[in-house]
């Protein structure tokens, strides 16, 4: 049967860990024959990009494959056609698809009827592919993961949501500062309470939440799709911008990151981001090869 990767909780721990091996082997290169050899990839993009379409782009390329890069306007998803059309359409012609999008349902609806592997490269509500690429980072950073107290300042967005899945197949301290209005999801929230793996504090204070955390978190404070909210969030948001000041109170050898595209000056000073503690580009690095490992994993 295929298999797709829409959500962390799509795998579980053991093929996530597998993953990180498969990742760490790859970036290292002691693995490279050409596995997506006769492959080819749709890579369907309803937003903008610069990371995701770079990064599976060339990874499709370092593994023998090759990538279609395909707009929203092009492509015409539920619009130009349904989706369930698309998605047979697409399983004729190519191996594997890669979506960003806005709304979630309509990426599980085009793996639902794709007989092909579907990967999600974003939507409103999930960011799965960057966060397995964080996890990877900060067990490159920090040896570990279990036990580390990892704090997301901003708002409770696509980002925050895969954390939260993310600690239900790891166990960590996961903080969540964020304002009352800017909650992450409600349900994944829920979920993620009731796995029990990790400890979660969701907390209106910015101190409170980055207080002693190994890894310090922060993403745009109005994501694609939502940036006619902008001024409403950041009135909402400004007190947990990470500076200097702020970053005072977590451990002295955290580490900061940032999923990237940064506002500079908004969520995240150029101190901070230029500064001794940031991690941001080993982490975009890392989308690379954490994906490359993805697609083999979801072809073997
Ligand atoms: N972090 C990330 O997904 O970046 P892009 O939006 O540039 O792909
Ligand atoms: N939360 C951001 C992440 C960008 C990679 C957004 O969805 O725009």
């Amino acid at each position: 049967m295929k298999r797709d990767f829409l959500a962390i909780t799509d795998f579980t721990t053991e093929q996530i860990k597998q993953t990180f091996q498969l990742a760490l082997d790859l970036k290292s290169k002691k693995f490279v024959p050409f596995p997506l050899k006769d492959k080819t990839v749709a890579c369907i993009f309803l937003k903008p990009s610069l990371r995701t379409r770079v990064s599976f782009e060339v990874g499709i390329g370092q593994l023998g494959g090759r990538s279609l890069y395909i707009t929203g306007e092009e492509i015409g998803l539920g619009k130009r056609e349904s989706i369930y059309d698309a998605a047979k359409v697409l399983s004729r012609f190519v191996d594997m698809i890669m979506i960003r999008a806005f709304d979630h349902k309509e990426v599980e609806e085009l793996a639902q009827h794709a007989e092909i592997p579907v990967i999600n490269g974003l939507t409103d509500l999930l960011h799965p592919c960057q966060v397995m690429g964080d996890l990877l980072t900060i067990l490159e950073k920090k040896g570990r993961v279990e036990g580390l107290t990892i704090a997301f300042l901003g708002d409770g967005n696509n980002v925050a949501n895969s954390w939260l899945n993310a600690s239900t197949r790891f166990s960590f301290n996961l903080r969540i500062g964020t304002s009352p209005e800017t909650k992450p999801d409600q349900s994944i929230l829920e979920r993620a309470q009731k796995a029990g793996s990790s400890q979660i504090k969701l907390s209106f204070d910015p101190k409170e939440a980055i207080k002693d955390a190994d890894v310090v978190y922060t993403d745009v404070w109005a994501s694609m799709g939502q940036k006619h909210l902008f001024e409403q969030k950041k009135r909402l948001l400004k007190d947990f911008q990470v500076n200097g000041d702020l970053l005072r109170q977590a451990k002295e050898d955290c580490i900061v990151m940032h999923c990237l595209p940064a506002n500079r000056g908004e969520e995240i000073t150029d101190e901070v981001m230029d500064g001794p503690h940031s991690v941001v580009f080993d982490q975009a690095e890392n989308r690379l090869h954490i994906q490359k490992a993805i697609m083999l994993k979801l072809m073997s």
